[in-house]
């Protein structure tokens, strides 16, 4: 017993979970690719997306999204590194842009985000980091294309502390950028690693290393580099916050590290550094209190439902995060708000070009399992005889509203049936107009593809053809006051009052500034961004 109690203990430590967070373009799955390199669990560079070749991404599994060109999946690789088993959630950016893509944060327990040195924080990387905070977990930031020419490196920390509201501590320190990049200089060892563009595509890296204050570093980089790489230091050493675990634990710092991920260089210390400061999955908060990652029973909870995932079978799948102990499989769980015991059949699990059959997996581990359409994100699976629920995925503000009906009216009930059903997989949010007895639904999304698929499923699965017509809102808010006069609301010229299927109150907007200005008009009106259940 006790053997066994510590090889599940000795697995689920050596996990770590993370998301890789970006704006389209900064890099995101070439240094995912550098990752999975080092890992092993790839060969060449380009397996994971060669975008010049059209070769499909490892991300993009999904047949069915294939033939339809369009890709909505986050994915999940794994792979062991330095005796550590590694999970990355990818978070679909461009056009794939969803809700899934921040519920795919809620699986994680750090987050890296990668920033394009030239360009500074972008706004997809705004909007995933504020689901972070709201999370707390740390975050880790990796400055990447200094190949290329970069923003002034303080500048790129101001940028950051500014935009995101989150302390810095770099880790390493870039010397020069763009054709002028000689390397990195790293702040606790007081090493310098040199730079050369000869590693493309391969894990071994050819770089050399020198201290600071070793002779042939001057001839390595230059008198002028080192000058400038002293001075900038001397500032930095001055001026920057210490590097504070207990704060990095918490988000209140974050860690950055500079590197090309391109070239691959400072990927491998980046990897290594990282692992060292992120930690094994945490405890997770249900309403019989946290949930020890360790324990001998076995826990999860739903972040996405995938449906479709054959083409002849309307099945879906659910992606489950192991919360504690461990998974076998075909085992029986107890699925929570149901109140039923079910066998978990055909579990998955993501290992890099490759889908395939789960038998075992722990604590931090994503699985993927057949759902017959019972599960709603957020439910909770286990095995113990103490029953909870993990606390639910809040629900993000859609920006992308349209106003859809079915073409044919005697499809009503059809219609309705599809749209409720696409909700609960929650792939799209349903709206009505606020007291005004209309019918019509208004659609609410994340990220405006969704619009197709919803149009392309109804058709497919329900035979409904639908008319849909675009609503300029950007911005809706969540009524947070229990018990407001809704009518009472003050609001802008631009300003639509409507209810979520629960029948809650929310306000939307073409402009932002409108948001304040109704908060203005609205003493003591509490608005949020999220709702927690
Ligand atoms: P994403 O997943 O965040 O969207 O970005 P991705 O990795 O696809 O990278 C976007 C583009 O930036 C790619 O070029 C990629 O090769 C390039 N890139 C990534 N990291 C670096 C880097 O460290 N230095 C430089 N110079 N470029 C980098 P592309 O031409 O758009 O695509 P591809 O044809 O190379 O795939």
């Amino acid at each position: 017993m006790r053997c066994i109690l510590s090889k599940l203990r000795e697995e689920i430590e050596k996990r770590r979970t993370f998301a890789i967070i970006s704006h389209p373009d900064a890099g995101k799955t070439t240094l995912t690719e550098k990752f999975l390199l080092y890992g092993g669990a790839i060969n060449t560079a380009g397996s994971v997306k060669g975008k010049a070749t059209a070769r499909h991404a490892v991300s993009d599994w999904m047949e069915i999204e294939k033939q339809r060109g369009i890709s909505v999946t986050s994915s999940v690789l794994q792979f062991n590194y330095a005796g550590r088993c590694i999970n990355i959630l990818d978070t679909p950016g461009h056009q794939d842009f969803s809700e899934d893509t921040y519920r795919t944060l809620m699986a994680a327990d750090s987050a890296v985000m990668v920033i394009d040195g030239s360009k500074g924080v972008e706004a997809q990387t705004r909007k995933l980091f504020k689901v972070c905070v709201m999370r707390h977990i740390p975050i880790f930031t990796f400055i990447n294309k200094m190949d290329r020419d970069a923003m002034d490196t303080f500048e790129l920390l101001d940028d950051i502390e500014n935009e995101l509201g989150i302390a810095t501590c770099p880790i390493n320190w870039p010397i020069g950028s763009g054709k002028d990049f000689k390397g990195v200089f790293d702040r606790d060892t007081k090493r310098v690693m040199t730079f050369a563009d000869t590693m493309k595509g391969t894990k071994e890296g050819s770089e050399e290393e020198f201290d600071i204050g070793d002779a042939k570093l001057r001839a390595a980089i230059g008198e002028e580099a080192l000058g400038i790489l002293e001075e900038e230091i001397e500032l930095l050493d001055g001026a920057a916050a210490a590097f504070d675990q207990g704060k990095v634990d918490a988000g209140q710092l974050s860690p950055v590290f500079f590197g090309s991920a391109l070239t691959n260089f400072g990927v491998e210390t980046f990897l290594k550094h990282f692992l060292d400061m992120t930690s094994s999955p945490l405890p997770r908060e249900s309403d019989a209190g946290l949930i020890d990652p360790f324990s001998e029973d076995f826990s999860a909870f739903c972040f996405k439902i995938q449906a479709n995932m054959n083409a002849r079978h309307r099945d879906r799948i659910a992606f489950m995060r192991i919360t504690s102990g461990k998974f076998t499989a075909g085992m029986e769980v107890f699925h929570v708000q149901e109140g039923k015991n079910i066998r978990l059949s055909q579990p998955q699990q993501m290992m890099a070009d490759d889908r395939h059959i789960v038998d075992e997996a722990y604590a931090g581990d994503i699985i993927g399992v057949f759902d017959p359409g019972i599960f709603s994100i957020g439910d909770t699976i286990l095995t113990g005889k103490e029953h909870f629920s993990f606390h639910g995925i809040p629900t993000f503000a859609p920006e992308h509203f349209a106003r859809v009906c079915q073409v044919d009216t005697m499809k009503r009930k059809q219609f309705m049936k599809g749209i409720n059903q696409i909700a609960q997989e929650g792939a799209i949010q349903i709206f009505r107009e606020y007291n005004t007895g209309m019918e019509e639904i208004i659609v609410g999304v994340v990220g405006v593809l969704q619009f197709d698929v919803l149009k392309f499923r109804l058709n497919n699965e329900y035979k409904v053809e639908i008319k849909m017509e675009n609503l300029p809102y950007e911005y809706i808010r969540w009524i947070s006051n229990e018990g407001v006069d809704v009518d009472a609301i003050v609001g802008t010229s631009d300003m639509k009052k409507v209810t979520d299927l629960k029948g809650r109150p929310l306000l939307l907007w073409v402009n932002e500034w409108s948001i304040r200005m109704t908060q203005e008009r609205n003493e003591g009106l509490e608005l949020a961004e999220f709702s927690q259940d």
